[in-house]
């Protein structure tokens, strides 16, 4: 249950630098379509924070793990925050950091499915929800792209 309990804290603190990231790209992106973007934004960061956090975190309950203190969760995620643009007119920029971070979860969250499948039902029906939610980030995200964008995921 060691390497379990230390694979969940890792995604959840995954999830609050994903939440972090969004959160902050939805104010700091500027220019064509950025307040479409802002909503955007919003919406996947509030998946991130209300749902998978809280999806983790309850899971973790049930081994009477709390979510572990804010000083650790740089240290304990995997993906930790992709690097935003510079340029805060580089919308592509911003687009392109969340399909990386989507893409660094996904991977995270397959590897996990494969630790608990067969073993952990609850577990792995958990993972498997945030999974499809991840997918959908990604598409959404990689859809926005412009053409050149693209080329840079
Ligand atoms: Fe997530
Ligand atoms: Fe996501």
């Amino acid at each position: 249950m060691g390497k379990l309990v230390d694979m969940l804290l890792a995604a959840f603190a995954d999830e609050v630098l994903a939440w972090y990231q969004y959160y902050l790209s939805a104010y700091a992106v500027r220019g064509n379509v950025s307040v479409e973007l802002e909503d955007v934004f919003r919406r996947i960061a509030e998946d991130e924070l209300g749902d998978h956090a809280k999806k983790l975190a309850d899971r973790l309950q049930d081994f009477d793990v709390d979510p572990p203190d804010f000083r650790d969760l740089w240290q304990l995620s995997r993906c930790r925050q992709t690097e935003l643009p510079k340029d805060p007119h580089d919308v592509d920029g911003f687009l392109a950091a969340s399909v990386k971070a989507e893409r660094c979860a996904l991977e995270h969250y397959r590897e996990i499915f494969s630790y608990v499948f067969g073993k952990d039902p609850v577990t792995e029906e958990i993972i498997e929800d945030i999974i499809r939610d991840e997918a959908e980030h990604e598409t959404t995200f990689r859809n926005l792209l412009s053409k050149a964008g693209l080329e840079r995921v």
